[in-house]
């Protein structure tokens, strides 16, 4: 086996800029010391060079002088619409390879109503939403309370929590208007889908040529091969339903290790198979790459018809924390067995391996 030089780029909470007014919560989707060494450890343990190189503008300095073959790029950035997408177009600036999805998609995806808009473009089913730019923006005929409101542009739960279902045009425009104080950005208001919280992790690639549009004949071949689909996780958050019926930032971050993860979710195999369909069908529209997560909320007032939220092109990948290594970990695919399928998808990809 071909021995990589691998450089591991993801920004360090310790090294995230403190700047004035800042939030609480501002950096809670940056990694921490120790998953940066374990994933070190785990690109090392498949049999690779590997070094950290802060994800930042540094780059331009660092990376040519230690020549990687390929970067396995975990970078959430710091500031900007298009965050996630910098470091990935500074790769492409120097000529470098790198795992996970690219410019288009880490922009896209960390933009949810735009993201929503290509899923509904795909009559793929997201709950029914509106942005918006100003508080006092009417709210659209279709849109019925109670609503959800979150950030546009933000992950790790940032910015949800119980008062985040609003159930009147008071609570509404409360909620729009700390959003946007708060985050500096537009909000995204959906149907609140009162339900299950799913999510389902996947990593490969479509075997190509795999066009991004989904074909509008309904009995087209489901196209998923290529891909490797986790168990679903269902975070249980029955013991929660007085105070959190939703992933909020407080069970996310605070509660994370007392949180009951349930996986495989208990899903009977004809929802299992739609849940992985819709996943490749939204890794697909979205033009992901090597890696990504899909949530849903499943309804309960619709025989839980299951309703995509979002797509993490690069899901968090702490040991023993992150929803994708627990799903990993279910099938018996421990932390660094999961880091190399993702990097050995990215290798083959470019035809290195
Ligand atoms: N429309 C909705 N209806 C019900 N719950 C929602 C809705 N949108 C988000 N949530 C809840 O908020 C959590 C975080 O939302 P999500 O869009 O996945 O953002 P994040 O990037 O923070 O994970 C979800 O896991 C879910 O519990
Ligand atoms: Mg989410």
């Amino acid at each position: 086996m071909k021995r990589f030089r691998v450089a591991l780029l993801a920004n360090l909470k310790i090294n995230a800029p403190k700047f004035e007014g800042m939030a609480e919560d501002q950096w809670d989707d940056l990694d921490s010391e120790k998953t940066i060494s374990t994933l070190i450890e785990a690109i090392r343990a498949g049999g690779h060079i590997c070094e950290f190189f802060e994800g930042d503008a540094t780059l331009f300095e660092t990376l040519p002088k230690f020549r990687p073959d390929i970067c396995f790029n975990i970078c959430e950035g710091h500031f900007g619409d298009a965050r996630e997408a910098q470091v990935p177009a500074i790769l492409e600036m120097l000529r470098i390879r790198y795992t996970g999805s690219k410019v288009l998609t880490l922009a896209l995806a960390l933009d949810k109503p735009m993201t929503k808009r290509i899923l509904t473009y795909h009559d793929l089913p997201t709950p029914e939403f509106q942005s918006f730019e100003r508080v006092d923006e009417p709210l659209g005929p279709e849109m019925r309370f109670p609503l959800f409101v979150k950030p546009s542009r933000e992950g790790t739960g940032m910015g949800v929590t119980a008062r985040s279902i609003v159930h009147d045009e008071t609570e509404l425009r409360e909620q729009i208007a700390y959003i946007m104080k708060r985050y500096k950005q537009t909000a995204l208001v959906e149907r609140y889908i009162e339900g299950r919280e799913v999510t389902v992790g996947v990593v490969g690639n479509l075997i190509g040529p795999v066009s991004r549009r989904l074909p509008n004949n309904e009995n087209a071949p489901r196209i998923q091969a290529g891909l490797r689909f986790f168990p679903p996780m269902e975070v249980d958050l029955d013991p929660y339903k007085d105070t959190d019926t939703v992933y909020s930032n407080r069970l996310k971050v605070d509660l994370a290790d007392q949180l009951t993860y349930l996986c495989p979710a208990p899903l009977d195999d004809d929802m299992v198979d739609e849940l992985n369909w819709l996943t490749a069908a939204v890794f697909r529209v979205t033009g992901a790459l090597d890696v990504s997560r899909v949530d849903y909320r499943l309804d309960a007032s619709d025989n839980w018809k299951p309703y995509i939220l979002e797509i993490n092109p690069l899901p968090g990948l702490s040991p023993g924390i992150s929803d994708l290594v627990i799903e990993a970990a279910a099938e018996g695919v421990g932390h660094a067995h999961l880091v190399n399928m993702i990097l050995d998808a990215a290798l083959e990809r470019y035809e290195l391996k």
